[in-house]
């Protein structure tokens, strides 16, 4: 199989086993929710990472599956709580379950996919339970950890790179290495090897978020699916907002200071921001950063024995998307 097939095939049985897992579950007034959000898409890169991460190791993909399960259901879990905490009307293309069925029932909705997800994790029916249990909740700590810095750091007006950082190991590295992490337990990997895929997560969190927020200004594919310039009409405290308060002089300075959550920019303001990013050269240091956070992640993976080549292929495009 190609890359591209064994993704799409990956992507399928995630699918239609995620569709299996609530289609039974009562009352609608809290299950309709859930199969919306289910049912939604997303790329689904976080299983797909674990499905791979654990073929390294002869891992099949009915044994790895619970555990992909679980991971992409907290990661949905996270986005109907995160899109409550970032105010955004849409997620996938579509209205957010907030906007949907309101605050209490959103709230319902991720604690539910958060409770499957566990109920995944259980099933995976291995040796390592008590190991694998341990690193789920890190990721689920890790991940609350990460989203708290994530409320306050836009508020900084001395916003570092390092503090950025910080927050995103927390809230995207956590379950990216938990994923890779996972699939190395379950093929009963030494712990040096868990520690390099929970290495090589973090750098891939790394990357991938400074991705998300580039794309939050830039994307033009309709598979986007979020608000265009979301993070600074929320004035959120992204990698864009912290490199143009760092580079900044002067009116430019002041401009970017003001942007503050809850006081974040009005739409019309977007492309005046856009074009003061571009000038100052933070849109290409942030496509940079993403380069090289993934070459770490990929040296790596290149250290572990076995043929780690599908998962290197699933990084290498990883920080090529679009959206
Ligand atoms: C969005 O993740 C949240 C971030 C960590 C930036 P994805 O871009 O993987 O979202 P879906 O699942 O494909 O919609
Ligand atoms: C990462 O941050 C999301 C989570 C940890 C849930 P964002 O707030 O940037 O994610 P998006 O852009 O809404 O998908
Ligand atoms: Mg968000
Ligand atoms: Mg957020
Ligand atoms: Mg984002």
């Amino acid at each position: 199989m190609t890359q591209k097939t064994t993704l799409v095939h990956l992507q399928s049985e995630i699918e239609s086993s995620l569709t299996g897992l609530v289609k039974d579950h009562r009352p609608d007034e809290l299950y309709d929710s859930v199969r919306y959000v289910i049912s939604g898409g997303g790329k689904r890169l976080r299983p797909v990472l674990l499905l791979l991460s654990a073929k390294i190791f002869d891992v099949s993909i009915k044994r790895a599956m619970p555990l992909g399960l679980a991971v992409e259901l907290i990661h949905n879990f996270s986005l109907v709580h995160d899109d409550i905490m970032d105010h955004a009307d849409s997620r996938r293309g579509r209205k957010t379950v907030h906007v949907l069925w309101g605050i209490d029932t959103a709230i319902l909705c991720g604690d539910v996919l958060l409770a499957l997800a566990s109920e995944c994790i259980s099933q995976a029916s291995d040796s390592n339970q008590s190991h694998l249990t341990r690193v789920y909740g890190t990721m689920i700590r890790e991940l609350c950890e990460g989203q708290a810095l994530d409320m306050h750091i836009g508020l900084k007006p001395d916003l570092t790179t390092d503090d950025y950082l910080h927050m995103v190991d927390g809230k995207t590295g956590g379950l990216i290495s938990a994923s890779l992490e996972m699939g190395g337990i379950i093929g009963n990997v030494s712990s040096e090897t868990c520690m390099v895929l929970r290495e090589a997560g973090k750098s891939i969190g790394r990357a991938f978020q400074i991705l998300d927020d580039l794309l939050d200004l830039v994307a033009d594919d309709h598979r986007w699916g979020k608000v265009q310039g979301g993070d600074l009409i929320e004035g959120k405290g992204t990698y864009l907002l912290a490199e143009s308060r760092l580079r900044s002089k002067g009116k430019d300075a002041e401009f970017f200071a003001k942007i503050r959550p809850g006081d974040g920019l009005s739409p019309d303001e977007i492309p005046v921001a856009r074009s003061k990013m571009e000038a100052l050269g933070v849109l290409y240091n942030a496509r940079q950063q993403v380069q090289n956070y993934t070459n770490d992640a990929l040296t790596k993976i290149k250290s572990i024995s076995g043929n780690t080549e599908e998962l290197e292929a699933l990084i290498t495009d990883m920080a090529q998307r679009i959206y």
